[in-house]
This record gives C-alpha cells, structure tokens and sequence, in this order.
C-alpha cells in the first residue's frame, strides 16, 4: 500500500495505548502511514517522543512544554526547562518544538503561559525551528505571538474562525492542521476551515488517542484513521482522497522535514 499518511501531532505516549503500544505503532506502515510526529507536553513525554523516533524509523519527534505543563515559577525563573528542552532538540530525529501554546478553557495562569510560550518561540526563532501551537480560546493572544515572533509554525487541531485563518499567514510561515473533529457531525466552522485553507498550507493530524474521526469517534484514535478525515475533507474541497493525501504529506515534508 502506497504510504500517503503523514500524522502531523500525536502522543503515543498516552497510557491509552500501554496495553498494545508496540502492535499498534508497527501496524500502522501496512495501513498507509508514512511519518508520525510525536509531540512530548513536559521533560518526560519529550524523552519519550525522542525514544519512539530511535525506535520506529517513521517516527519523529517534536520536544517542548504545553501550557497545562506549566512548571513552577521557581523553575521558570532558573530558565533550567527550558535549557533541557533546548538541548533535545541537538537530536537528529528532533523535528519541531512542541507542543506549546496557550490555553485560556482550563484555569492555568496566564502570566505564567505566557512566559512559557514567549521562551519557547524564542527558542524556535534562535534554532529556526518549527513550532506547533495549541490554540484552546486563547486565539487574540496567540495572534499577538504570531506577530512578535513570526515563527514557522503548526496551528494544530486549529479551532479558529476563517476571518483568523486569512490574518495567520500574514504573521510568518504558518501551517494548519485539522483532525477528527472535521468529520463530527454538528462540525460547522472546521468544515468552511477545511474548504478556505490553503492547499499548500494544509497538514492532516491525528492527536492520538483524542479526537477520532467518524465512524470513530469516541473510541481511541490511531495515525491510520487519518483516511476518514482525508475523505472528507475530499469531499468538502471536491478533490479525490489522493490528492488531499498528497498534498498534506508534501506539506508536512516541507514543514517538518
Ligand atoms: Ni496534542
């Protein structure tokens, strides 16, 4: 089978797969999938992003610190996360800064995100490394960010409107991911996102274990359900499965690799 499956985001780290992590990742090259990233969300899941790219040869990994990952502000003052994070990424299977971002659904600090956030574009800006941002209701400030640093950088699982959609792109070289929820039946603005994105702009993600497509939903998401997101958005853009699959590989190669 043609590998034309890249899964720009996910955490196979997630105790959802302890019970057949090894079965499930080693299938997936059989069922289409070309390239995973693995996205740590603190030191540990970074590590462990970097331990499954030594392992599978399909897989990459992104290192970094998610907002609901927030250290201490003891810590944060010694700058010691983020010298650990910088270090990770000297590893040749390191891709990508991430994930990171802002998250203003749960209660978490905002200075402290913002610091967080900051430090982290910096350093991607310094290392002319892609970033991938999670973006929960906190779009206004993550487009203040967008503009200070104008990073190369993922929107993943992107939640935003589509007048937000044609401001991004103006504030560096920006990608945006869509997953499962495109294919939810009560989907509406991920659906007019999936026909406005640009083509050469477009990534397809799982965030695995979360977010599953249809007929899927609600169950644990792996990289090759990605093929229910493609056809639908297929079909929302009137393009074959192919070429959506295509194009979101050479999208990611571009950004990743
Ligand atoms: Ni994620």
């Amino acid at each position: 089978m043609e590998q034309l499956i890249f899964d720009a985001h996910a955490h196979y780290d997630d105790e959802k797969f302890d019970t057949d992590r090894d079965e499930i990742i080693s299938s997936l090259p059989e069922k289409g999938v070309f390239a995973v990233i693995n996205n740590g969300v603190d030191y540990a899941t970074s590590l462990r992003s970097i331990a499954f790219a030594e392992k599978y040869p399909f897989f990459h990994a992104a290192v970094g610190i998610h907002p609901e990952s927030v250290p201490d502000m003891d810590m944060m003052r010694s700058d010691q996360y983020i010298e650990q994070i910088a270090a990770l990424l000297e590893h040749k299977k390191v891709v990508a800064i991430g994930e990171t971002g802002l998250d203003y659904y749960w209660d978490i600090p905002k200075p402290e995100q913002h610091i967080l956030f900051d430090k982290q574009l910096r350093l991607a800006a310094d290392t002319c490394m892609p970033i991938i941002i999670h973006d929960r209701e906190a779009h206004a400030d993550t487009l203040e960010f967008l503009k200070k640093y104008r990073p190369k950088a993922l929107l993943h699982c992107y939640s935003g409107s589509c007048e937000m959609l044609k401001e991004v792109f103006r504030y560096g070289d920006i990608y945006i991911s869509l997953g499962g929820t495109v294919t939810f039946k009560n989907a509406r603005v991920p659906v007019e996102v999936a026909r406005e994105v640009p083509l050469d702009r477009l990534l397809l993600e799982t965030d695995a274990p979360y977010l599953s497509p249809v007929p899927n939903r609600g169950k644990r998401n792996d990289s090759s359900h990605i093929i229910y997101t493609a056809r639908r958005i297929a079909e929302i853009r009137g393009m074959s499965v192919e070429d959506v699959l295509k194009h979101t590989k050479e999208n990611a190669c571009r950004l990743y690799f």
